[in-house]
């Protein structure tokens, strides 16, 4: 279906992906019919050759295009945020603050959700007054009923709601032993089930208008564990999780104008984590995070590591034996080590 927010890059993969459904759905009835006398095992391993080539052609396509679309000039390839609304949960402070500051230089019309009522109250504040048009709303996210009376709310008063970021986090920063029971249930509430009742209470209209984008910020920890996170890296995979699904069930369903992000930073300098002193790199500064995170909307990325050179690491932990993977992480990263310093503030 063509729409006005269809972005360009796009259109030709759903080209591509509409052939490659074609092709398999002509197997293997309309390979039998063009070559009936031969036996079925050859016809199945003529369409697993088929398949084969169509894999191939997609690939070089695919690595094809990454490479262009990182060469163009991003204002050539980023899509338009002006007039659209963006809710960003977790935005009294810390990323989701500069998240909305920098989506409201684009045009976009915030809508800040936090439980810090004077946070979500400043952010406010701070967009208007560079010029940008923002409202807040306090609201726990830990509670199913608060996040969708809020988001009925925010239907009345503002409109559907066009680009979801699902920001807000908790990181206790305990050793197993020493996390309360209620602790680990408020991690997930927030850092994991949260989602779920926001994408339920504003997805149904982005399906309607088959447009929208649902970000979901993760961790580098929600791909690979640390000391000190059994709750919090938890409940970052299970967003990988939710993410990986939910971009999986809008492509077979055909909502090729919904879009997903998943966003995996290294550490950031919040406070979140004070008192943390990686090795591998400094922390990342949040406003250029906010940034890279906002170009990775715009641009449509599926999941984008910050900073992107992590990527390159991550698969060591599946290709290295376990014993060489720690290694790497107690000796020379020296993870482990760095998160003794943290301070916890919760
Ligand atoms: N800081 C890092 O090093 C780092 C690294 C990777 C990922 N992240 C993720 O980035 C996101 C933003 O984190 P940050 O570094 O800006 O931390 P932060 O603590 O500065 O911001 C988190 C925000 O979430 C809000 N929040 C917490 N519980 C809430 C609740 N029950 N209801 C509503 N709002 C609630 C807080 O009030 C706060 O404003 C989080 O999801 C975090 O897990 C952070």
């Amino acid at each position: 279906m063509a729409h006005p927010h269809t972005h360009p890059r796009h259109s030709v993969a759903v080209v591509l992906q509409c052939l490659s459904a074609y092709a398999r759905s002509a197997k293997p009835a309309r390979l039998a019919a063009l070559v009936p006398p031969l036996p079925r095992p050859v016809v199945e391993v003529l369409s697993a050759l088929a398949d084969a080539v169509l894999m191939l052609v997609l690939a070089v396509y695919y690595v094809l295009e990454a490479a262009v679309f990182e060469l163009l000039p991003r204002r050539l390839t980023s899509k338009s945020v002006d007039g659209q609304v963006v809710l960003v949960t977790g935005a009294a402070g810390g990323l989701g603050r500069h998240l909305a500051a920098r989506f409201a230089r684009l045009g976009a019309t915030i809508v800040a959700w936090d439980v810090n009522d004077d946070g979500v109250a400043e952010t406010v504040r701070q967009v208007r007054a560079a010029g940008g048009l923002a409202r807040g709303y306090v609201v726990d996210l830990a509670d199913r009923q608060a996040v969708y009376r809020t988001a009925a709310l925010v239907k009345r008063e503002v409109g559907p709601v066009d680009i979801l970021v699902n920001n807000a986090g908790v990181a206790f920063g305990r050793t197993f032993m020493h996390l309360t029971d209620r602790q680990i249930e408020t991690t997930y509430n927030v850092n994991i089930l949260a989602h779920y009742w926001t994408a339920k209470a504003f997805l149904p209209e982005m399906m309607r208008a088959n447009r929208g984008h649902i970000v979901t910020v993760s961790s580098v920890t929600g791909l690979m564990g640390c000391y000190r996170c059994t709750d919090y890296s938890a409940s970052k995979f299970a967003t990988v999780g939710f993410h990986e699904s939910l971009f999986t069930e809008l492509k077979v369903q055909g909502y090729d104008g919904i879009h997903t992000t998943l966003v995996c930073p290294y550490f950031i300098d919040t406070g979140m984590f004070a008192g943390v002193k990686p090795r591998l790199m400094p922390m990342l500064e949040p406003a250029r995070a906010a940034d890279d995170i906002v170009d990775a909307v715009r641009t449509n990325q599926v999941t984008v590591t910050l900073p992107g050179s992590i990527r390159y690491l991550l698969p060591l932990k599946s290709l290295f034996p376990s014993k060489l993977s720690w290694a790497l992480m107690y000796r020379m990263m020296q993870g482990p080590q760095a998160m003794m310093g943290m301070k916890p503030r919760l």
